[in-house]
């Protein structure tokens, strides 16, 4: 079978880009050095493979990522970099030997309630979303550990640091907070300092962490792609065209195909108008540089493939993703990870 036989929309991996993404991360932070976030991607056989890449650890946003994986037959060191309050989720998880963040006596507590053995100490680094204040985190350390839990060091994650354009600020930015992270990891004991993601993974080359979350850097999406990494788009959704008009063209791929909080995704050649339910409208480039760029609309019936502007909730969107090398679909796999 080949893509151009999927029903549409159809979420296609392509194997090649997939494995040199895998590659060139692994290169540059190797085995346990990267952590890689599977909340990007979703599927436990996609983890398979990162494994088979050296990493022996993974960064999971929702109990249910752990548990997944660990039902998918893989055994490795899982972090729940994310908080919860949820008896019965962390009971779930307890067996597998998880690392859970925490960031407040009430994540601590139901942790220990929960049978969770082994904890970060989640530090606010700039980001307002998780993350204890840095003067607190030795205290809530000392908590965890009269609850007879490890404190196997202390995680923060920047993310609003991630697109930042100017290569001196970013390095500045990064670095300060990472001062931060480290002195927190000086106070609270361990010797993990969990940090980062694909928007940052050159910048902690020199600062001082552990290991790296990234996870995005596997398939990509359109917003990563304007940093110019050496990660390629190795996800896209198919569409099959199926209305035209004199300027523009209709495929069916709409917002319940993709995630689209990093605004509209790309059709390969052509400017995206919009996105309705079911639907992507776009037009032939206006832009007089676009060189090679088709001057002409598809027709209906024909084929397009639509890059998402960001990866993580595009992947939760579809139940399965089919594995491609040069159009020739070699895997189905599972998006088996989804939900909470
Ligand atoms: C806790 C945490 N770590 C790491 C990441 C990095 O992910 P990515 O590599 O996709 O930017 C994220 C993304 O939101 C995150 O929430």
């Amino acid at each position: 079978m080949f893509i151009d036989d999927l029903p549409t929309p159809a979420l296609i991996i392509d194997a090649g880009a997939l494995e040199a993404n895998l590659a060139t991360m692994a290169q540059a932070w190797p085995g346990n050095r990267l952590r890689p976030h599977v909340k990007a991607h979703k599927c436990s056989a996609l983890a398979k493979v990162q494994q088979r890449f050296g990493h022996s650890g993974f960064t999971c946003a929702t109990p249910r990522e752990i548990s997944g994986l660990a039902k998918a037959g893989i055994e490795a060191d899982f972090l729940l970099a994310n908080e919860s309050v949820d008896p019965a989720r962390l009971g779930a998880i307890a067996g597998t030997g998880a690392t859970v963040a925490v960031d407040s006596d009430e994540t601590v507590h139901a942790a220990a309630r929960a049978g969770i053995k082994n904890v970060l100490i989640d530090v606010f680094v700039g980001l307002p979303r998780c993350g204890v204040e840095p003067d607190d985190a030795a205290r809530l350390a000392d908590l965890a550990r009269s609850l007879r839990m490890n404190v196997r060091g202390v995680m923060g994650y920047e993310g609003h640091l991630m697109m930042v354009a100017d290569a001196t600020a970013k390095r500045d930015q990064v670095s300060a907070a990472m001062d931060t992270l480290r002195g927190c990891a000086e106070k609270v004991g361990g010797d993990v300092i969990s940090a980062g993601g694909t928007g940052t993974w050159r910048e902690h080359l020199d600062t001082g962490i552990t290991e790296l979350q990234a996870g995005s850097y596997a398939l990509m999406d359109t917003q990563y792609a304007t940093l110019g990494f050496p990660f390629r788009q190795a996800v896209h959704v198919v569409g099959t065209v199926i209305s035209r008009a004199a300027g523009w063209a209709v495929a069916d791929v709409g917002l319940k195909a993709l995630g689209m909080d990093h605004g509209n995704p790309e059709v390969d050649g052509y400017d995206v108008w919009f996105c309705s339910d079911e639907h992507v409208t776009f037009a032939v480039k206006r832009d007089p540089n676009a060189h090679g760029a088709p001057t002409f609309l598809p027709k209906v019936g024909e084929r397009v493939l639509v890059a998402p502007a960001h990866v993580d909730p595009t992947m939760s969107q579809h139940e399965r993703a089919w594995v491609h090398r040069d159009g020739l679909v070699v895997d189905e796999w599972a998006i088996d990870l989804r939900g909470w």
